[in-house]
């Protein structure tokens, strides 16, 4: 038996508020009407914030598992539907989602890249032990596909560069590779090989994780370091390159410090990694799919650590960059579990459930909170790997809740931050609460008001008055995620188990705005 629960739970007084509910066009009651909490959200208009970064909704694809090889890359001559090698199942799936910008080739991958096995004939291209992750790369898929990619699906490329085995001239030289028009030897061996124009190169990162899998280096010497190679990241040909060093990861706040402090002028973003483990034991992660409410209770609280992450890590910044002219880059972040059972431990595939769309809605809300620091966001990993969006088996594709959530979402893409004020009770277990909700809103440059809602309590439904300050409206429509398993996920035989319905649980009378949400939901409504 779970341990009992403090929240409020109100059951007579939820089902007596729905009857008097007027039943007219804009209510649907929940065939299921369960017990409910009461809550109030008061939405900001009048107090319009920053711009929510669309690099916050940003990718990481990493040469790691099935990621690259068959999750995107099946080549030319492959029976799965492709275009130039590229799987078009998948990259449909993702263009629904707006990528923002793509993260490539690692992770501690990019650590052992040396991008020149990458150019040139496939046919010709050396094949290397991939020492971070297990197996062989064949180095098919190289800067060309990349970038290939990154134009099919609309995105922004963001390499990560080589510092742990690589050295500032190999550096400088993929640069110039990849984005000098000038008639010199690497711009003309890319004609030859096939790309005549430069192509923009937006984000480029001088390792990665080099407190760990990127060299072990001491935070005082990798700010040297960074100094160092970022001199050798030059513009060319009217591109401009944002330059991202290494940071910290969890409480590793002594990196930031000696990061921002000593290389703060150099730098235009620093990174931030945190994954969710349900237990935070990374010799026992726990699984993925067999799990109870005590797990979904852990995960969701680790979820929350996010938000203690990144104020401590930009209260440090604050200190040496009060204007916030560097980003806080969570270049890494997710739900990372045990590897399934007879799975290979080194791919680190694992399947997504309704807990990893809640987790992921949680973590994008608190981003959009702190959006005036965090400029990018990139989630661990895109296919086939950690909480990703897609998964595949040979020529088979299901998408995840987690990517449902994405999808949802991308209307806050770029759009104007408007607080809101919560009024919620706790979700308990045992000695451990969190918020039972999680909310944000934002206006679009059309004016429509986004406003998602993620209820953590799985056991409740939330009543929700809703007030706006300096707005009125006149129309809602909206969306829901939910499943009557906290573990609910898609797959390959039941790829629609958890898949977002059209939300009609609400009433609109003048500009008072009721909404019940589902236990453990996500929902995002437009508001006109
Ligand atoms: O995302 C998987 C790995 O996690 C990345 O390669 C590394 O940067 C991190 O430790």
């Amino acid at each position: 038996m779970h341990t009992r629960r403090k929240l409020n739970v109100c059951l007579a007084f939820g089902l007596a508020s729905l009857m008097m509910w007027p039943l007219t066009t804009h209510v649907t009651i929940p065939a299921h009407a369960q017990a409910s909490y009461q809550a109030t959200i008061a939405i900001r208009l009048d107090q319009p914030r920053w711009t929510i970064n669309r690099n916050i909704y940003g990718q990481f694809a990493e040469h790691l598992g099935r990621l690259i090889y068959e999750g995107i890359w099946v080549g030319e001559n492959s029976p799965i539907p492709n275009t130039r090698g590229m799987r078009n199942d998948v990259v449909a799936a993702l263009r629904e989602l707006h990528v923002p910008v793509l993260r490539w080739p690692g992770g501690c991958f990019a650590d052992e890249y040396h991008w020149r096995d990458g150019i040139g004939p496939r046919d010709k291209r050396p094949r290397r032990s991939n020492s971070s992750w297990g197996g062989v790369d064949t180095n098919a898929f190289g800067t060309h596909e990349f970038m290939d990619l990154c134009e099919m699906l609309g995105a922004d490329a963001y390499i990560n560069g080589n510092v742990g085995s690589g050295s500032p001239q190999e550096m400088m030289e993929w640069i110039e590779y990849m984005t000098s028009d000038a008639d010199s030897e690497l711009p003309n061996l890319r004609r030859r090989n096939g790309r005549i124009k430069a192509w923009k190169i937006p984000y480029f990162a001088v390792g990665n994780e080099t407190w760990g899998c990127g060299g072990n280096m001491r935070p005082e010497y990798y700010a040297d370091v960074y100094r160092r190679y970022a001199t050798f990241i030059k513009n060319h040909s009217g591109n401009h390159i944002q330059k991202l060093a290494v940071g910290g990861y969890d409480e590793n706040y002594n990196w930031t410090e000696v990061l921002i402090s000593q290389a703060g002028k150099q730098m235009d973003g620093l990174s931030l990694h945190y994954y969710t483990l349900p237990t935070g034991n990374w010799e026992k992660k726990g699984s993925a799919t067999q799990f109870g409410e005590k797990e979904w209770h852990t995960t969701l609280v680790r979820t929350l650590r996010m938000d203690e992450f990144i104020q401590r890590h930009s209260a440090i910044m604050d200190k040496y960059d009060p204007q916030k002219r560097v980003g806080l880059m969570v270049d890494e972040w997710g739900t990372w579990y045990d590897t399934e059972p007879g799975r290979d431990m080194g791919a680190l595939y694992q399947q997504n459930t309704l807990r990893d769309a809640v987790a992921a809605a949680i973590n994008l809300n608190i981003f959009h909170k702190h959006g005036d620091r965090v400029k990018m966001a990139n989630i661990a990993q895109m296919v086939n790997v950690l909480q990703a969006m897609i998964l595949t088996d040979k020529e088979k594709m299901v998408v995840t809740p987690t990517y449902h959530v994405f999808r949802m979402y991308s209307v806050h893409q770029g759009a104007t931050m408007i607080p809101v004020d919560l009024s919620a009770p706790q979700y308990k277990l045992g000695d451990a609460s969190v918020p039972a909700l999680s909310v944000s809103a934002s206006r679009d440059s059309e004016g429509r008001l986004h406003l998602s809602i993620v209820n953590l309590d799985p056991n409740q439904a939330a009543e929700i008055n809703t007030t706006i300050w300096g707005g009125a409206i006149k129309n809602v429509t909206g969306e829901v995620l939910t499943a009557a398993a906290v573990n609910a996920m898609n797959t390959f035989d039941n790829p629609n188990t958890v898949k977002p319905a059209p939300f009609s649980g609400y009433k609109l009378e003048g500009s008072q705005l009721s909404v019940r949400i589902p236990s453990k939901s996500v929902v995002v409504l437009e508001l006109r």
